[in-house]
């Protein structure tokens, strides 16, 4: 055997006993990391909401940690509001711009005077009747409250929500807690746990599985510093619900254009898939949208399912008549859209009276709208 064969040989046998393995095992690594299935390269854990867990949850929110939550809105990324390093972690997780300020929350009516202050008896009145549930108020803030959560304005948006869950969490922490909803900045907020996942498993330190939201959309955000209170987001509790209590208010429109939008989260792009929206009168179009090529999808009410025979992607928001859930679905299906790869969805325009309005906001603004 010559010198020649002898190396090739010699080479041959050393991949087989090392080169194979070692690759296998580095491919290993990656597809562990790339996929997610495994927790042990991933700084996030999975609680649920044993009396345990909801402690263990607390005490990480406590050490400056960030815990997403479910709430009967959307799932929240919360932190603790007096804490400026924590509150950083959720911008940092979401990829949020930092002018966008966040809602904290509490657990008890009374909680609201540790980081407002000026409280006024409408405020009062509105807290009493829809607290805890989706209404946010904006109110002039204590100074304890850091400015990374208010964005530095001189107001603080305070919420105390309605879920077992996050009630005994916020109890539990003793701390307010600033959360914006749980969702990659941008995307539809997260109104089931595989949401939530999806968007911040291995960015944040715990994520509680609470199952589905039951409201769907986010709380209703009202300015209660102003003369006539204005509604800044329509939410969870309709202008018609706030006006029997506190008597008529404003509601913004439009987006503002310049630097200072009443609220600061209303000038970035929002809930959006990764298809293109077009909303349209959906019965007048059903003929050419069946005979449209490619990847298209249909959102949908139940009774007009049998316009739509045919076409592939078509989810329904439920029925016509039942505003509570369009809401309650809405996000859901803008995700699952994007699961199923389509380039251009279609959708129904949606009425603008009671829950509608929340609605009709959110979908009109993922098609880019105003
Ligand atoms: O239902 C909800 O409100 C959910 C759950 C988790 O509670 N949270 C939520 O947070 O939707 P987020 O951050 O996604 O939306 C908060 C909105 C933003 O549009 C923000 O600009 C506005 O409230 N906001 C917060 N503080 C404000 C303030 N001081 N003045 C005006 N707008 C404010
Ligand atoms: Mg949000």
């Amino acid at each position: 055997m010559g010198a020649m064969e002898t190396n090739v040989m010699f080479f041959g046998l050393f991949f087989i006993v090392y080169g194979i393995p070692i690759s296998l095992i580095v491919l290993l690594i990656v597809w562990l990391v790339k996929s997610n299935k495994s927790n042990l390269y991933s700084k996030t854990q999975i609680l649920y909401s044993s009396n345990f867990d909801i402690k263990n949850a607390a005490k990480i929110l406590r050490n400056s940690g960030t815990v997403a939550f479910p709430t009967e809105t959307v799932y929240g990324l919360g932190a603790n509001a007096l804490d400026e390093a924590a509150v950083a972690k959720i911008f940092a997780a979401k990829g949020r711009p930092s002018d966008n300020p966040l809602i904290v929350h509490i657990a008890e009516r009374d909680d609201v005077y540790k980081v407002a202050r000026e409280v006024s008896e409408a405020a009062k009145l509105l807290m009493d009747q829809f607290w805890g549930g989706p209404l946010t108020l904006i109110l002039k803030r204590q100074a304890c409250v850091p400015d990374i959560v208010t964005a530095g304005l001189d107001t603080v948006a305070v919420r105390m929500p309605a879920n077992e869950i996050a009630l005994e969490l916020i109890r539990a922490a003793g701390v307010p807690i600033a959360a914006p909803s749980a969702n990659v900045s941008g995307k539809p907020s997260p109104t089931a746990f595989e949401h939530v996942k999806h968007d911040l498993f291995g960015k944040v330190d715990v994520i509680i599985d609470g199952g589905s939201c039951d409201v769907g959309l986010e709380s209703t955000v009202i300015d209660m510093t102003r003369e006539v209170p204005i509604i800044l987001r329509p939410g969870g509790v309709s202008r018609e619900e706030i006006e029997a209590v506190i008597g008529q208010v404003d509601v913004v429109t439009k987006i503002e254009s310049n630097d200072k939008p009443a609220s600061p989260g209303m000038k970035y792009k929002h809930y959006a898939p990764n298809a293109k929206i077009i909303i349209c009168d959906i019965l007048e179009n059903a003929e050419n949208i069946r005979n449209q090529g490619g990847k298209v999808g249909v959102l949908i009410f139940d009774e007009y399912l049998d316009e739509f025979v045919g076409v592939k992607y078509v989810l329904s928001l439920g029925s016509v008549n039942d505003a509570e859930s369009a809401a309650r679905n809405l996000f859901g299906k803008l995700r699952k859209f994007d699961t199923l790869e389509v380039d251009l969805i279609y959708a129904p325009k949606i009425p603008e009276n009671g829950m509608w309005a929340a609605v009709r906001n959110r979908l009109y603004k993922a098609a880019g709208e105003n």
